[in-house]
């Protein structure tokens, strides 16, 4: 992959730090007991205030973090409300899946696979402690910039990588696997609709295959993703064309795949049990709904629903 292609993907983990840093400071406004969102924030500052004298390679990340601290401490960058709530309940929704797997199968027959991790801070916080194993990947970058900014933990590690690379990519992460019997989940936030179908095939035939041996009950997906919903499916022709046009990003996915069943059928295994939702009726079905609508002062629900309808969770 060439740097531009690379720093247009890396631009698309600034945008989702943005929203998650207003996202957080919004859930600790709402959820004034709970310690676990002001925790993460402190983290977030730590690595947001980080300042790296030292690598010449790490200054132009470092500048684009920078840029994100400004904005997110300016009263002047707004962002849209529709935005930052589907940023707050792709938080609250991921968090809730793997809390759910957690208390299940318990954090020490836990390890979790984040692909694309970037400016991801969750496995930071104390509850994740006692999983077995954590493993984040990302660009060269983002990991250094993480592992530079944050202390170290003992059951996390770090792939610095192109995910293009798939060999590269298998050879360094089978050494960190644990194997035997270990519930392995792995997490894409955000980050399928990047990759390749070809690519993303062989990911899922090796997390079928090599990483939990053919023992489906094994493997779980928390997958968070934008989705057609029909063939030439006008909501996300536009925002294709727009992140082609403005971005630079190719959607691969998002052209190609345009039913659920075809989505479920990407990961080519039938033993596996799929909890699909989309963000609007995960929404719909929180008690705390009205609460969360109106923190975002969102009225306009015709857009909020077509917005939120393509995008998906997906358990397994
Ligand atoms: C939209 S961001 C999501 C970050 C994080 N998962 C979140 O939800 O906040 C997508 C992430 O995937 C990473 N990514 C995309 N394509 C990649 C590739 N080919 N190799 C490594 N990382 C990649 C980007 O660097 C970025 O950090």
């Amino acid at each position: 992959m060439n740097s531009f292609e690379k720093s247009n993907l890396q631009q698309t983990d600034m945008q989702s730090l943005q929203s998650r840093i207003l996202s957080l400071k919004k859930l600790s406004s709402l959820y004034t007991g709970n310690q676990e969102y002001t925790n993460l924030l402190k983290l977030y500052k730590k690595y947001l205030n980080y300042k790296d004298t030292s690598s010449p390679f790490l200054s132009v990340f470092a500048k684009k973090i920078r840029k994100v601290n400004r904005a997110t401490q300016s009263q002047l960058v707004q962002e849209s409300p529709i935005i930052t709530l589907g940023t707050m309940l792709r938080i609250l929704s991921i968090d809730q899946s793997l809390e759910e797997k957690m208390l299940k199968y318990g954090p020490e027959n836990i390890q979790i696979l984040s692909f694309g991790a970037g400016s991801d801070l969750r496995f930071q916080q104390d509850k994740y402690s006692k999983c077995s194993n954590i493993i984040e990947l990302d660009f060269k970058e983002s990991i250094d910039y993480k592992q530079k900014s944050l202390p170290a933990k003992n059951n996390i590690k770090y792939v610095a990588c192109d995910l293009i690379n798939i060999d590269e990519v298998i050879s360094s992460l089978t050494p960190l696997l644990q194997k035997k019997h270990m519930h392995t989940i792995i997490l894409m936030e955000c980050l399928l609709c990047y990759l390749p179908i070809n690519i993303a095939d062989a990911y899922f035939d090796f997390f079928n295959n090599v990483v939990t041996e053919n023992k489906s009950e094994l493997l779980h997906y928390v997958i968070y993703d934008p989705v057609a919903l029909s063939k030439n499916d006008s909501f996300i022709n536009i925002m294709c064309d727009n992140l082609q046009k403005f971005n630079n990003l190719q959607m691969y996915s998002l052209k190609n795949i345009d039913t659920i069943d075809d989505y479920l059928a990407r990961f080519k295994n039938k033993d596996l049990k799929f909890d699909c939702k989309n963000l609007w009726d995960y929404a719909a079905a929180r008690d705390d709904k009205q609460k969360l609508f109106k923190l975002c002062l969102v009225d306009e629900f015709e857009e909020l629903k077509l917005l939120l309808s393509h995008y998906i969770i997906l358990n397994s």
